[in-house]
C-alpha cells in the first residue's frame, strides 16, 4: 500500500500538511486540477474527469504500492499536488514517474521541493523502486533549476514535443534521478556478476 506518514513543513510564516490523497478529496482534488488548467499549467493536472471516477482513482492508488498521490494542505485547502506512477511489468518497475503542480499563489514557496523530497524519500525506501523520471518544457527554466537542485539529471530532449500557445513547438526535457545506485554502479560491482 502506496502510502506515507503525514509531515508538516513550514513555508514562510504557515504551516503546510503533507499527506496521501484519500478518496475524499476527489471533489477538491478536482477543483484544484481545474485552476491548475485554467493557468495553462495543464501538463502537471489530470485530464477533468467526475467526482466519482476520481474518489475511484484515488483508492486504487492507496492500494497499489508502485503509486504514491500526495498532496499538499494549508488548513483545508490543497495548495500542491504530487503523483508518481510506476509501471507494473518486472522488467520495467524499478522506474516511475512524477508530475507535479502547487496552486498559482503558493508558488516560490518550498512547497513544491518538499513534495518532491517526500516522493524520493518514499522511493528511496521501496524495495524495488531505483529510478524518479519527469520532462519539463524546455521553456520552463524555473522548475529545470528545481529539479537540478535537487539532484535530477538531464537524459535527453525530445524535439517539438509541446505546442505552444504562440503556436510554436517547444522541446521536452528528459530528466531523472537514481535513488539506489544506476546501471554504471551495477556493472562496476564485481558481485553483480558483470563486467
Ligand atoms: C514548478 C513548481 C511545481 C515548483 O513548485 P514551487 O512550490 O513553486 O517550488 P519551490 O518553492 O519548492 O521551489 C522554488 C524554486 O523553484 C523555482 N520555481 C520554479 N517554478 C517557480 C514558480 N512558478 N514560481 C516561483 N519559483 C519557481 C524557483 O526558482 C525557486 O528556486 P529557489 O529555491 O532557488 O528560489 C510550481 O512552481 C508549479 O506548479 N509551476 C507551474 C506548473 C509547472 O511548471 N509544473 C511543472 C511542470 S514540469
Amino acid at each position: 500500500m502506496a502510502v506515507i506518514d503525514p509531515l508538516v513543513i513550514s513555508s514562510g510564516d504557515v504551516e503546510i500538511l503533507i499527506r496521501p490523497a484519500r478518496p475524499e478529496d476527489a471533489a477538491a482534488l478536482n477543483e484544484f486540477n481545474r485552476s491548475v488548467r485554467e493557468h495553462r499549467d495543464g501538463r502537471s493536472a489530470d485530464p477533468e474527469t467526475s467526482n466519482a471516477t476520481m474518489a475511484a482513482a484515488l483508492g486504487d492508488i492507496t492500494s497499489d504500492p508502485q503509486r504514491l498521490r500526495l498532496l499538499a494542505m494549508h488548513a483545508n485547502t490543497i495548495v500542491g499536488a504530487i503523483d508518481f506512477v510506476s509501471p507494473s511489468k518486472l522488467r520495467t518497475r524499478h522506474r516511475g514517474r512524477l508530475g507535479l503542480a502547487v496552486a498559482a499563489a503558493w508558488r516560490g514557496r518550498g512547497i513544491g521541493t518538499s513534495l518532491i523530497r517526500a516522493v524520493i524519500g518514499w522511493a528511496g525506501s521501496h524495495p524495488y523502486l531505483r529510478k524518479i523520471r519527469l520532462s519539463v518544457p524546455a521553456e520552463n527554466t524555473l522548475a529545470f533549476g528545481l529539479y537540478r537542485r535537487l539532484g535530477f539529471i538531464v537524459e535527453g530532449t525530445r524535439r517539438g514535443e509541446i505546442l505552444c500557445p504562440d503556436g510554436n513547438y517547444d522541446d521536452e526535457i528528459q530528466m531523472c534521478l537514481w535513488v539506489k545506485p544506476g546501471p554504471d554502479a551495477v556493472e562496476s560491482d564485481p558481485a553483480s556478476g558483470k563486467k
